[in-house]
Order: structure tokens, then sequence, then C-alpha cells
């Protein structure tokens, strides 16, 4: 009984604890809230994270261009300036074809080994390089010159200028026999190449109507 006696004292001190430091938190937020809308303007009580961003950085980050061709740039580049600079800052990592490595194959248009072969496991063992390439899988042209211009080469993403993309773009869509040796690629021409990545892929963008 004693014990029990004990526990209830001990519960309510608690509970009277309890209610007393809820007391307090409860004015001294009523104290700040006052305080700062009295004295503090709002943007000091900010946690400090972050930088606002102007317009013209916004600019520099919203390079997206859609599959369509929306967004891209002005600027235009053939496949014979693209060969060249391709030699200079693409083939040390890709190969002088787009195909020897060491790293992504970038050509290939016939080597893509659909889920529904019988054959895929033999032909998988015989060409494991061919499945994926540029010419095999991606969709849009655009998309290429989107990933080209925001992530290669891999050292100095965005040290290309925008005819510069659209150059090698040019000539990655040339190693895969998709556009001729005297093509030249700006925001018309490249989004009317179509790929034959196309077919195999669902399009994640709403495009326009
Ligand atoms: C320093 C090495 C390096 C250089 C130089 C380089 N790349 Fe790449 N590239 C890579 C690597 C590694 C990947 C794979 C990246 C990944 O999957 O995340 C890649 C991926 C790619 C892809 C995507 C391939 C795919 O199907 O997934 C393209 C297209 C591409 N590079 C084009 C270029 C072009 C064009 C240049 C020259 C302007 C270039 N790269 C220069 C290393 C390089």
């Amino acid at each position: 009984m004693r014990e029990h006696m004990c526990c209830h004292v001990l519960l309510a001190a608690r509970a009277t604890v309890r209610l007393g430091v809820a007391v307090v938190m409860a004015a001294a937020v009523l104290t700040a809230g006052g305080a700062s809308e009295a004295q503090t303007p709002p943007s000091s009580m900010a946690i400090g994270l972050g930088l606002a961003l102007s317009p013209a950085d916004i600019e520099r980050y919203a390079i997206t261009v859609f599959p369509d061709g929306r967004n891209l740039p002005p600027g235009r580049g053939s496949v014979e300036q693209g060969s060249r600079l391709y030699a200079m800052h693409c083939a040390a990592c890709h190969g002088a074809q787009g195909i020897e490595g060491p790293a992504a194959r970038l050509a290939g248009t016939d080597g893509f080994i659909g889920w529904s072969d019988p054959l895929r496991p033999l032909r998988v063992r015989k060409y494991p390089l061919q499945v994926l390439s540029v010419g095999a899988m991606w969709p849009y042209a655009t998309t290429v010159f989107d990933y080209v211009r925001r992530g290669m080469p891999l050292h100095a993403p965005k040290s290309l200028t925008d005819a510069e993309v659209y150059a090698v773009t040019a000539h990655l869509l040339h190693l895969n026999g998709l556009v001729p040796g005297h093509a030249v690629m700006d925001r018309e021409t490249l989004p009317l190449v179509v790929m034959p990545g196309r077919a195999r892929t669902v399009n994640a963008w709403a495009l326009e109507p």
C-alpha cells in the first residue's frame, strides 16, 4: 500500500514538472514571436543554408533540352567539325571509332539485342559491348545533345560551346550511320533525326501537342 501511494506521489510530481516545462516553453515561444515581430525582420529568422540564385545563375542551369527539341540553343556544327573535336576531346576514353572503349560504347546501331531475342544469351556473350550504344539505345538525338552538353567530356563538363556540342553530336550520329557525312546539326535539323532506340523506349516527358 505504501508503495502504491509512493507511486501516486511520484507520478503527480512528474506531471506537475511536465506541465511547468510546457508553460515555460509556451511562454518562451510567445515572447520570441512577439519580439521578432516587433524588432527583427523575418529574413534574420532564416536558418541561413543555401544561396538565393539570380536569374542569370538559373539560366546557367536551366539547359534541359526536351525530346522534341524545345530549348535547343542557337548554333550549328557539322559532322566534319565534330570528327576533329571528337579526336581531341572524346577518343581517349571512347576509342577512335566510338567502339573501342574503355568508356561507354557510342556507336553500333544494329548491335542491339532485344530481350525477346531467344538467342540473346549467346549473342550477349559474343558481343557484350554491342548491347548498349548511342545508336542502339538512345531514343532522341536531342537527348544525346543534352547529355554531351551537360556531362562530356567527363573530366571537363560544360567546356564545349553549343556549336561544338552540335558538331560532336553530328559526328556521333554519323558514326551510327544515322546522318550523312555532310550533315550539319542545329536546332532545326537535330530534332528531325529519328533514332532506332525510339521504338524501344517509353517517353517520360509530356510532349506539347
Ligand atoms: C575521361 C573520359 C571521357 C571522356 C574524355 C569523354 N567521355 Fe563520354 N563517357 C565517359 C564515361 C566513363 C561514360 C559513362 C558515364 C556513365 O555511364 O555514367 C561516358 C558516357 C558517354 C555517353 C553516354 C553513352 C551511353 O550510351 O550511356 C556519351 C554520348 C558520351 N560519353 C559522349 C562523349 C563525347 C561526345 C565526348 C567528347 C566531347 C566524351 N564523351 C568524352 C568517359 C569519357
